[in-house]
């Protein structure tokens, strides 16, 4: 989390921008397939970004790290002062790459972020997401080398088993980061690929009780945020000849 990543004055100029795109349309309550509630979002076209906008989305980009390309596409949401909020997900591994970078406006938020189970990421991205292959040997029934178990596991569908990765916790696990407004944060690596995000959400007047204690005493507002994304990997990439 980068706090004050942007000036007051480029906080506005962007605010701004941002709302002239999200007003047209009303607060949307969610849908079944979706982990969001009481928003609105629009798209953000570079191509034809003030000057002052311009420079600011392009220091967002400058985020990604060596060699990432932003995606062209730049998203803006609109989270509602009453019952705004995004449960907790994993961007699709189909339409973004390694980087989530978002940047918040007018109001403090909660991003929490929960550790994934192997069965919550998508097949194939379980390493991206920091787990491995759990020995053999841990297996239960598990006979040693060239037994009767062996010979079972080889046939048995290839299930794998994957155990997190030292260091990166257990599935379920969370650690809650309060945003300021004008602060960026970058996720990448494992925050990425094995961490479900979410921004909770709170009634504009508090009375809601926290679901954390970094709500307690924060008065959660409108909540605009601007999101950058790099190209997904070739091997999730959607091939436009099967779209
Ligand atoms: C998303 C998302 C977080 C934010 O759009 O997928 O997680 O900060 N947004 O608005
Ligand atoms: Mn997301």
């Amino acid at each position: 989390m980068l706090p004050d990543f942007i000036t007051k004055t480029e906080e506005r100029a962007l605010a701004l921008h941002c709302h002239g795109l999200l007003t047209c349309k009303p607060y949307d309550t969610g849908h079944w397939d979706r982990v969001i509630s009481q928003f609105r979002e629009a798209e953000l076209d570079m191509g034809s970004l003030p000057e002052d906008v311009h420079a600011i989305v392009a220091r967002l980009t400058g985020l990604f790290r060596d060699g990432h390309q932003a995606e062209p596409r730049v998203h803006t949401i609109d989270l509602a002062e009453d019952g705004g909020h995004i449960d907790g997900h994993i961007d699709s591994v189909k339409f973004c790459g390694d980087h989530i970078i978002g940047l918040s406006l007018l109001s403090p938020s909660v991003l929490r972020m929960t550790r994934a189970a192997p069965d919550e990421v998508v097949r194939g991205s379980e390493e991206l997401a920091g787990f491995q292959r759990a020995p053999l040997a841990r297996h239960p029934g598990h006979a040693g080398p060239g037994g009767e178990a062996d010979l079972l596991h080889a046939h048995s569908a290839q299930a794998v088993l994957w155990e997190p990765e030292e260091g990166t916790g257990r599935a379920g696990e969370f650690v809650d980061v309060l945003l300021p407004r004008r602060s960026a944060y970058v996720m990448h690596g494992v925050g990425r690929y094995g961490f479900l995000h979410a921004i909770l959400g709170q009634k504009g007047d508090g009375t809601a009780s926290p679901e954390s204690e970094l709500q307690v005493g924060l008065q959660k507002r409108r909540r605009i945020s601007v999101i950058v994304r790099d190209a997904p990997r070739a091997k999730f990439a959607v091939n436009p000849n099967e779209a």
